[in-house]
Order: structure tokens, then sequence, then C-alpha cells
């Protein structure tokens, strides 16, 4: 469905990777209906116990392709894959694990509040720029955050648009482990393959009791997706978007 997003399997594991490096791994539409279509194919496969997703070296995602944004921002429609993806992660019954090095913006953060274990490298660097880009939090991270890494640390990552730095992001609880960039993919397949030994049925219980009630966290993206579909078509979002194409221009 789209050619930026492969879709591989090692014993257990559903490898997803997003593989779009020359654009620092933006995510179009299509990739997210791509990787919406890869979490729920095999999370309805019994020969899958666990998903991996996976960027590329020094890249995780650049997040939303700001050119998909201007689109909207301009009166396109916003179409649903976005919301496809989210619901995909946040319902699969099988566990999440996310591997990131280097650039982690936007929704290349909020994602790894929906997983279940993130391994980054130190080098890593998670940022939300949302409110310089005249947007607001999305995936949930508005309730999530908060919980987990405090009020005011959620603030300076959510709304301040301050960057975490791997170990920042495990410290806060966003990340749960730091490897080399050498060993991270080698660990966060080999952290896969321990959750695929578990009993599938009490790993499924497991993720499900610690998602807490899922109805509600999709009602709270969608809620959040209200107030972002607004701000996107706003004119503080659309002269955000026209500096970054300006941006483009210039350098090009
Ligand atoms: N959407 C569309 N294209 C993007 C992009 C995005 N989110 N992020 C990067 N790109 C493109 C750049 O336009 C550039 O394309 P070009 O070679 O055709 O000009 C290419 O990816 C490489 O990016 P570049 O900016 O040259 O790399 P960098 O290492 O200097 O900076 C980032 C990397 C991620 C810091 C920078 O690209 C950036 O800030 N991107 C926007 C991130 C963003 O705001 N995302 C939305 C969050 S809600």
């Amino acid at each position: 469905m789209s050619e930026h997003i492969e879709v591989s399997r090692k014993g257990a594991v559903n490898i997803v990777r997003m593989n779009r490096m020359e654009k620092k791994n933006a995510l179009t539409r299509a990739m997210y209906a791509a990787m919406a279509d890869a979490i729920r194919t095999a999370d309805v496969d019994d020969e899958v116990r666990v998903h991996l997703l996976l960027g590329g070296e020094g890249v995780f995602s650049a997040g939303n392709d700001l050119g998909d944004f201007m689109a909207i921002a301009m009166g396109g429609e916003h179409g649903n894959e976005v919301f496809e993806f989210m619901d995909a992660m946040i319902r699969a019954r099988k566990p999440v694990v996310t591997g990131v090095d280097g650039i982690a913006v936007g929704i290349g953060t909020t994602i790894h509040f929906n997983c279940d274990l993130t391994i980054a490298t130190a080098r890593s660097s998670f940022t939300t720029p949302f409110l310089d880009l005249g947007l607001t939090p999305e995936f949930a991270s508005s309730v999530v955050a908060p919980i987990m890494m405090g009020h005011q640390r959620a603030f300076a990552l959510l709304a301040l648009g301050e960057a975490l730095s791997g170990e920042e992001a495990r410290e806060a609880g966003l990340v749960w482990k730091i490897v080399e960039p050498g060993q991270l993919e080698s660990e966060a397949m080999a952290t896969a393959e321990r959750l695929a030994q578990k009993p599938p049925e009490a790993l499924a219980i497991a993720r499900d009791l610690l998602m807490g009630d899922r109805d509600e966290r999709m009602d709270l993206c969608m809620r959040e997706a209200r107030l972002f579909g607004e701000r996107l078509r706003s004119d503080e979002a659309r002269q955000a978007f026209q500096s970054f194409m300006n941006r483009k221009a210039s350098k090009g």
C-alpha cells in the first residue's frame, strides 16, 4: 500500500519499518494506512505475538508530512488514515515495541505514549513542535504525558517544544532502555522475542490492563483531533507550514 513501509516477519515478530529516509521518514497518509493495515493484519494472525516498529539509522520519524498538512490547511480533505493508525496501535491485542535512533518529531514522539516498550539510543531526540506550528498535542499525549512525567515536563515537551534526549526520555518514562546505536535493532528484536515467548493470552491481558480503557483513549484522541483539525486550518498553522516550505525553497 506504501512503498515507504516495509513489513516483514521474524519468527513471531511482525516488523513494521518506516523507510522514507530521504524525507527523514516524514509520514504520509499512505504510510499511516500501510502501518495501520500491517498492525491489524498481524494482530489477528495466530503466528504473530509481538509488533516491532522501527525507523532507520539516525532517524525514527520527522512526524507528519508537512506537505500533507499544508494541503489540509489549504482546504484539502483530512482523510482518516492517521486515526486508523492510532486506532490500530491503541487497540492492538499484541504488544508494540519501538526502536528509536535519532530524530523523533511530532507523532514520531507521541507514538511511544501508546506502545509498550521503547528502546532508544542516547543520541535520540524526542520533540513535539506542535505549538510552533500553530497546532496542539495529539495521540493521547495530552493526558498520558502529564500522568507519565508530571505536568511540568509534559508541558515543556508538548507546549514549549523542548527536546528530550534519549536519556531524558528514559528518565521521563517515555523510553524503557538506552542502548548503543549499533545495538539498537538487535536489542529491540531481542526484547520483542522475549515478549513473544510469554503465554499469549496472559500477554494480551497484561497489555489490556496496562493500556486501560481503549475506548476512552480513542475518544481522547478524537477530542484532541477535533482541535488539531481546526488548528490545521488556522492562519497560525498556514504561516508555519509556509515558512517550512520557504526554508526548503531557499535551501534548494
Ligand atoms: N514533512 C515533509 N518533509 C520533511 C519533513 C516533514 N515533516 N521533515 C523533513 N522533511 C524533508 C525536508 O523537507 C527535506 O526534503 P528535501 O531534501 O526535499 O528538501 C528532507 O526531508 C531532509 O530534511 P532536512 O530538513 O534537510 O533535514 P535536517 O536533518 O536538517 O532536519 C528535521 C531534520 C526533522 C529537524 C527537519 O527536517 C524538520 O524540522 N522537519 C519538520 C518536522 C516537523 O515539524 N514535523 C511535524 C511535527 S507535527
